[in-house]
C-alpha cells in the first residue's frame, strides 16, 4: 500500500526497495550534480549509448540567452541506439512495439529485430525515392504502427520528421508544411476512428493543393496502405504506394545509420503560442536522445520486464519522447494503441492493459475525468493487477481525479508522477520520482535532473530585476538551468525563440506557466499565464482560433479565452461582434463559425460557446481586456475588481456581457 502522510503519499516499501532512486537525499545528491557538474553527471549518462565518435565537450553555451548545444562533436544515431544498440544488447527478440488496431484482432508484435528490419525496409524505400539527409518530410499519420516506423526510418537516414496531428484540418496542415518547407509527406489511406473509416489522404491532397497554391510544389507524397480494400485516388506524378515499393526486390532489409552530428536536427513539432501562427520547436539529435532515456528510467523507474502504456497520440510531443524515443532507447516494450478510449465500449485502455500486463500506465487527467463518470463496472471487470506504477500528463491534475486514479486504477497500491513539461522541453521537467519521494495530489513535485526551476514575480517594466516569489507565493514558472532535451530553437524563426522564452524575465527561459513552490520544495502548477489553452490535452493559441472566426464575413471583432470545463479541463468561450449589416441568424452564424474553425484548424479547436457581443471590454488604448472575458467566461463575475472596470473606455459594456452569459447545460 502507498502510505499517507497529511498530503503527501509515499511509495510503499517494496516499491522502494526495488526503486533506481530510493530516498530523497539521493535524488537531492544526483540533483545537485546535474546542476553544479553537468558535464560529469550527463557525460556519465551518454557513455553508455553508440556514438560513431566521441564528443569532444558535454555542453557548450549560455542558457540565459537560449543557446544550448550538448555532446560537442560527437557524432550517434537515435535510431540506431533505438535499435541496433538493443540488439547488440541481447534484446533482438524482446518485444519492441505492441500495436493494438481499432478492430480488436488487429494487434501486431514487433521484436527488436522485426522492428529494425521494418525500419530499414522503410528507410531504403525513402532513400529510393530521394528522401535524404537534412529533407524535412512531413508525417501526416495517425496512430498505426508504421508512424513509429517512418519515424525511425527518417532518423536513420537523417531525414527530419514533423509529425502532424491527425485531428488537424488540411489547413492546418498546409501551414505547418509551408511553415517548415517540406517538399515530402507520408500519409495513409485511411483509419479507423470509432467504428468509422476515416480518409485522410483526403486532406493531404488539399494540403497540398494549398501549398502549391501558395508556391510551395509538393514533390512526393508517400501513402502507406492502413486499410483494405479502401481506395483513395492516386496522383500519379506525385503520389508512391509505400506498400508496393516496399515490396521490390531492391529494397534490402539492411540500411546503414546516418552518423549525425550530435546536433543535427533530429524533428520539428509545431506547437501553439500566444501569437497567431504555429511555432516549430526544433529538437536535435543527441540532447534529446539522452534526456528522453533518463527521464523514462527513472521516472517511470522502468525496468527490463516492464509493460508501458502511454495514451497520448505520437502526433504530440508526449508520443514523440515516452512512445518510441524515451521506451526504445532503454530497450523496454511500448504499448500504442489507434484510437479512442471508448470504442467499442469505455473499458478499452483497462482491456489493453488486462490483455498486455501493462505495468506502467501513462495518461492524461481529461482522459481519467472522462473514464471515471462511466460505470464503474467497465473497470472493475479487468484485472489491473500489473500495474506498479502510474503517470499523468498534460495539465494539472485535480485531487478528485487524482484519488480516482489512485485507487481505481492503481488499487492503492501504486505511485502516481503527475510529470509537468511542454513541447519546447523535450522530456519531462517536473515530477515525483516514485521510489524516491512522495506524491501530492496536484503537485508535480521536484525538478528532475538538469532542470533548475524559479518562480519569479511578473515584471511591469523592462528595467526590473527578475524577482523570486516567496514560498507558496504565485508567480511566472521560469527555468535557469538548460538540460539536453530542451529545444534548440523555432525552426526559421531565430528571432521569435529569442522574444518569446528570453525576453519576458530576462536570463531566465519563460515557461508560459503560473506556479508556486511549497515548503517541501514541491511545484504546483496553476495554469498557463499566457494566451494558450489546453484543451483535453491539446495545446491551442487563442488567437489562432480568433483568426479563423475573424475570416468569417459576418465578424468584426472576436476575443476567445479559456473557461474550467469538468472533462476536458478547459474549453474555449469566443467573444464575437457581429457585422451590423448581416442578415443571417445568430443560430446559423453560430454553426458557420464552427465549421469555420473545425476547417481552419480543426474539431479540437471548436469553442464550446460563442456569445455575439455589442462591444468588447477595452482599455483606453483600444486593447481588449481578456482578464475580464476569462471572468465572465468562468462564471467569476463577483471576481471583477473596479480597478479591471476602471480602466475600460466603456464600463457599462462588462454588465452587458455578464448578463448575456452562455451558462453551463
Ligand atoms: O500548461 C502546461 C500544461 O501543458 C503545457 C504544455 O503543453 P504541450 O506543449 O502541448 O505539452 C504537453 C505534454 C507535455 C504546459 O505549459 N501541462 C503539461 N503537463 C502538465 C501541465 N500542467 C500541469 N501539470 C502537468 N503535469
Amino acid at each position: 500500500m502507498t502510505e499517507k502522510r497529511d498530503d503527501l503519499y509515499l511509495p510503499s516499501r517494496e516499491f522502494v526497495e526495488q526503486a533506481h532512486i530510493q530516498s530523497r537525499a539521493e535524488y537531492e545528491r544526483m540533483w545537485k550534480q546535474s546542476i553544479e557538474d553537468p558535464d560529469t553527471f550527463w557525460g556519465y549518462i551518454a557513455k553508455d549509448f553508440h556514438w560513431f565518435k566521441p564528443w569532444t565537450q558535454v555542453y557548450r553555451g549560455e542558457p540565459e540567452i537560449g543557446d544550448n548545444e550538448w555532446f560537442v562533436g560527437g557524432k550517434t544515431n537515435i535510431c540506431y541506439n533505438c535499435l541496433d544498440a538493443q540488439i547488440e544488447k541481447g534484446r533482438g527478440d524482446k518485444v519492441a512495439l505492441l500495436f493494438q488496431g481499432e478492430p480488436e484482432a488487429d494487434c501486431k508484435r514487433f521484436t527488436y529485430n522485426d522492428l529494425l528490419k521494418h525500419v530499414c525496409r522503410f528507410a531504403n524505400a525513402l532513400k529510393k525515392n530521394g528522401v535524404k539527409k537534412g529533407d524535412r518530410i512531413v508525417l501526416y499519420l495517425p496512430m498505426i504502427w508504421q508512424l513509429p516506423v517512418v519515424m525511425l526510418a527518417c532518423a536513420r537516414i537523417g531525414a527530419v520528421h514533423t509529425v502532424v496531428f491527425g485531428g488537424f484540418s488540411a489547413e492546418a496542415l498546409a501551414d505547418r508544411m509551408l511553415a517548415c518547407g517540406a517538399k515530402k509527406m507520408v500519409t495513409t489511406n485511411g483509419y479507423w476512428r470509432s467504428g468509422q473509416k476515416i480518409n485522410a489522404k483526403a486532406n493531404a491532397d488539399k494540403a497540398c493543393m494549398l501549398c502549391a497554391n501558395a508556391g510551395l510544389t509538393i514533390d512526393d507524397v508517400f501513402v502507406v496502405d492502413r486499410m483494405v480494400d479502401f481506395e483513395v485516388p492516386y496522383i500519379t506524378y506525385r503520389d508512391t504506394a509505400l506498400s508496393k515499393e516496399l515490396m521490390l526486390d531492391e529494397i534490402s532489409d539492411y540500411c546503414p545509420a546516418e552518423k549525425m552530428d550530435a546536433e543535427d536536427p533530429l524533428f520539428i513539432m509545431y506547437t501553439s503560442g500566444s501569437t497567431g501562427s504555429p511555432k516549430g520547436t526544433l529538437h536535435t539529435t543527441a540532447g534529446y536522445m539522452v534526456y528522453t532515456y533518463t527521464t523514462f528510467k527513472y521516472i517511470f523507474d522502468y525496468k527490463e520486464d516492464d509493460i508501458f502504456f502511454c495514451t497520448a497520440d505520437i502526433g504530440w510531443i508526449t508520443g514523440h519522447s515516452y512512445i518510441v524515443y524515451g521506451p526504445l532507447l532503454n530497450g523496454a516494450t511500448t504499448v500504442m494503441y489507434e484510437s479512442v478510449p471508448t470504442y467499442p465500449e469505455p473499458d478499452r485502455f483497462w482491456h489493453i492493459i488486462d490483455k498486455f500486463k501493462v505495468t506502467i500506465f501513462y495518461t492524461a487527467p481529461t482522459v481519467i475525468r472522462a473514464l471515471m463518470n462511466q460505470d464503474i463496472q467497465w473497470i472493475e471487470k479487468h484485472d489491473l493487477s500489473t500495474l506498479r506504477l502510474l503517470g499523468s500528463v498534460g495539465e494539472p491534475i485535480n485531487p478528485e481525479a487524482w484519488h480516482w486514479y489512485s485507487h481505481y486504477v492503481g488499487h492503492d497500491r501504486c505511485p502516481i508522477v503527475d510529470t509537468w513539461w511542454q513541447t519546447e522541453a523535450g522530456g519531462v521537467l517536473i515530477s515525483t520520482i516514485p521510489g524516491a519521494f512522495g506524491s501530492k495530489p496536484g503537485s508535480a513535485a521536484l525538478p528532475f535532473f538538469g532542470v533548475k526551476p524559479v518562480v519569479l514575480r511578473s515584471r511591469t517594466s523592462g528595467d526590473e530585476p527578475a524577482v523570486e516569489a516567496d514560498v507558496n507565493e504565485k508567480g511566472e514558472l521560469c527555468l535557469a538551468s538548460a538540460w539536453p532535451g530542451i529545444m534548440r530553437t523555432l525552426y526559421g524563426e531565430p528571432e521569435r525563440h529569442q522574444n518569446g522564452y528570453y525576453t519576458q524575465q530576462p536570463g531566465y527561459f519563460f515557461t508560459g506557466d503560473g506556479a508556486y513552490k511549497d515548503v517541501d520544495g514541491y511545484f504546483w502548477i496553476t495554469g498557463r499565464i499566457d494566451d494558450v489553452v489546453n484543451i483535453s490535452g491539446h495545446r491551442l493559441g487563442t488567437v489562432e482560433i480568433e483568426d479563423a472566426l475573424l475570416s468569417h464575413p459576418a465578424i468584426v471583432e472576436a476575443a476567445v479565452v479559456g473557461y474550467p470545463h469538468k472533462v476536458k479541463g478547459e474549453d474555449l468561450y469566443a467573444f464575437v461582434i457581429l457585422d451590423k449589416n448581416s442578415k443571417e441568424s445568430e443560430e446559423d452564424i453560430r454553426k458557420e463559425l464552427k465549421a469555420v474553425v473545425r476547417s481552419d484548424i480543426g474539431p479540437i479547436a471548436v469553442p464550446g460557446k460563442i456569445q455575439f457581443v455589442r462591444e468588447m471590454p477595452k482599455n483606453r488604448s483600444g486593447k481588449v481586456v481578456r482578464r475580464i472575458l476569462r471572468k465572465i467566461a468562468s462564471n467569476e463575475i463577483d471576481e471583477i475588481s473596479d480597478s479591471m472596470i476602471n480602466i475600460l473606455a466603456e464600463p457599462g459594456v462588462v454588465d452587458e456581457i455578464a448578463q448575456n452569459r452562455i451558462g453551463d447545460k
